[in-house]
């Protein structure tokens, strides 16, 4: 089978129950394929990259909670179902403050490359818990990644730095969430309490 076969068996199997979100406006990487990554984070094309990038993530991380909160009905209890809706809503705000900001700089979406892996993770899960477990992995992931962008942009780019602050807050209520409806799980990262 040649590579553009696969592809295309791979797609036809995730469309079976829900299809792939458009991402419109990004430049996605096929399946398999790694996007490039970020430049100096003490450029401005770095803290683009960063910016869409982290845009990508959140729109992602949107999409695969409002798939969950109606894949696992009768499998997570309703608050659960109502909380990942929410989550989804939090998303989208954070993705808004990024897209805000990555024009403001006149930065553009399809610049560079990203790579759709995270929602192709998260929509492969076939279990309530294992998708609260890997989305808050996820999420503990990209706020270490968060805080860190933080350090590097700040005496850069205070502006951006501070909504990759913001977010990086956030993201914790998020992952405490997962672990008051899934608790006993490995994902749990002691520094947050
Ligand atoms: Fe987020
Ligand atoms: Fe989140």
């Amino acid at each position: 089978m040649t590579v553009a076969q696969s592809r295309v068996a791979e797609q036809a199997l995730l469309r079976e129950s829900v299809p792939t979100p458009e991402w419109t406006g990004f430049n996605v990487v096929p399946r398999g394929n790694h996007a490039p990554g970020p430049r100096a984070v003490n450029t401005r094309e770095g803290v683009l990259d960063r910016l869409r990038a982290v845009a990508f993530a959140e729109l992602q991380a949107r999409e695969a909670f409002y798939w969950a909160s109606e894949q696992f009905k009768g499998q997570a209890p309703d608050t659960c179902l109502r909380a990942w809706y929410g989550l989804g809503l939090a998303e989208d705000r954070h993705l808004n403050w990024l897209l805000r900001r990555l024009e403001e700089l006149g930065g553009r979406l399809d610049e560079r490359p990203v790579s759709d892996q995270l929602w192709v993770s998260l929509r492969s899960c076939k279990q309530a818990d294992e998708f609260a477990h890997k989305m808050a992995s996820a999420e503990n992931r990209g706020r270490i990644a968060g805080e860190r962008f933080v350090q590097g942009m700040k005496p850069f780019d205070p502006i951006s730095a501070e909504i990759f602050r913001k977010i990086a807050e956030e993201e914790i209520e998020h992952i405490r969430l997962a672990a008051r409806y899934f608790p006993g799980s490995s994902f749990a990262d002691p520094a947050l309490g």
